[in-house]
């Protein structure tokens, strides 16, 4: 027999009780506020054909990947973020349903990363899809919907907006490669990289266009360096629709958000104190279902980093531990505790009973350790029909009969 203990595996995490109430309620909130737009959610499986995934970014996002042959030689990926199986269920399901589609889903995601702080293998995701509708207005709803969601749960933020037509506007005489190269490193947020990038490559004029062009902060320092583009008038169509939706927002044109499948509007968000791993949130507009064996259809979404919210979030307390009765009780008393149980149980509180076999003073001392009020089942209650309440914070103590039990428990459990 191994006397080696055993661990999980890097770049994943356990979470104890304490951790999952808080993303419970976080999830909770995050669902109910998808809701309240429209979005309804979906589930699609942990793992995919690799394809799904390689088909847009190439093969080099395999080394990203959990990627294996299964038993029967399928070539299967788990799954390192939710948009391309989204619009996979559209092209295989969503067709015939009333366009356009509001999807929001919740699952967790794996790639193969460097771990750290924020950084994991094994992470979450929240996000919402919304298919085949190409409008300003859409646009700006997907983000309205993200700007609410990481409100609601509670987080502080920064948005950016931009759009990829500045860049490939700026960049338009340059050959493909270095394109992609100065934008690479712009999505690095390395803007002096860009910079040499392009005098090392003869667009030595591009250099202070470019330079202006990340620090440009209003529509029309935009528009003054890139012209009137034919992008203009929706991009600031969904600049008055945020705004009039209180939406609080930064422009930020040299947003490149990875070079993978955007086409149009993209957009993230920042929260404090997270350090390098601190964008919550990403999205944008993207073509994928036609690459799946669908029509060419326009979309636009985003991912929440959900385990990037809870560290922001981890230093205020999001649930206060529910309140919890122990019940006290003797072996010629356990059937009455078992009843009295059901009862509290069947009215939502949560009831904790010794299993151990431990003496009356030594469940009173766990209670002490563990519940908000103890409910004493002893040989005179037994006698009496009744049962004893004990505020173990104030130690007032109360007896009731067991039919008055329910009606007084939870407010003699917060009086403290
Ligand atoms: P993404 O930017 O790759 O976009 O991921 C979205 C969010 O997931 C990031 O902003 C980050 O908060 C979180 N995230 C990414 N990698 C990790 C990791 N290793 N550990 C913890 N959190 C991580 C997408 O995945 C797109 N599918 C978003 C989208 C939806 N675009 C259109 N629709």
């Amino acid at each position: 027999m191994s006397t080696k203990t055993l661990a999980k595996p890097r770049g994943t995490r356990d979470m104890l009780p304490d951790e999952m109430e808080s993303r419970r309620e976080i999830e909770m909130r995050l669902r109910n506020c998808a809701r309240t737009f429209g979005y309804r959610e979906i589930t699609t499986p942990a793992f995919e054909e690799t394809e799904l995934f390689t088909i847009r970014s190439g093969e080099g996002i395999i080394a990203e990947m959990y990627a294996f042959e299964d038993k029967g030689g399928r070539s299967l990926a788990l799954r390192p973020e939710l948009t391309a199986p989204a619009l996979r269920l559209y092209v295989n399901e969503g067709r015939s349903l009333v366009k356009p589609i509001k999807w929001c889903y919740f699952g967790d995601c794996f790639r193969y990363e460097r771990p750290q702080k924020g950084r994991y293998r094994q992470f979450w995701q929240f996000g919402a899809e919304l298919i085949d509708a190409d409008s300003a207005f859409a646009d700006a709803e997907i983000i309205m919907l993200a700007n609410e969601l990481l409100t609601s749960a509670g987080v502080t933020f920064t948005l950016k907006i931009g759009h990829l037509a500045c860049m490939r506007t700026l960049l338009s005489e340059t050959p493909p490669a270095l394109q992609v190269a100065v934008r690479q490193a712009l999505d690095k947020r390395e803007s002096d990289k860009a910079a040499s990038l392009l005098s090392e490559n003869g667009y030595e004029h591009l250099v202070q266009p470019l330079l202006a062009l990340t620090q440009a902060k209003t529509l029309s320092e935009i528009f003054s360096i890139i012209g009137n583009i034919p992008e203009k008038e929706r991009i600031v169509e969904i600049c008055q629709i945020l705004d009039t939706a209180g939406v609080t927002y930064e422009l930020s044109p040299a947003i490149a958000r990875g070079l993978d499948y955007y086409t149009g509007i993209v957009f993230e968000a920042f929260a404090e104190g997270l350090g390098a791993e601190n964008q919550i949130m990403g999205g944008g507009a993207y073509r994928l279902a036609h690459l799946f064996g669908g029509k060419d259809t326009p979309s636009v979404g985003f991912a929440i980093g959900f385990d990037r919210v809870m560290v922001a979030l981890s230093n205020k307390q999001v649930v206060a531990p529910k309140p919890q009765v122990s019940i006290i009780y003797l072996p010629e008393t356990r059937d009455a505790a078992v009843h009295v149980a059901a009862m509290l149980r069947k009215r939502g509180i949560c009831v904790e009973l010794d299993l151990m076999g431990r003496s009356f003073s030594a469940q009173m001392k766990n209670a002490g350790k563990i519940a908000d009020a103890a409910i004493i089942i002893g040989e005179n209650e037994k006698s009496t029909g009744t049962v004893t309440a004990k505020n173990l914070k104030s130690g007032e103590q109360m007896q009731w009969s067991l039919s008055a039990l329910p009606e007084h428990i939870t407010e003699f459990m917060s009086e403290r």
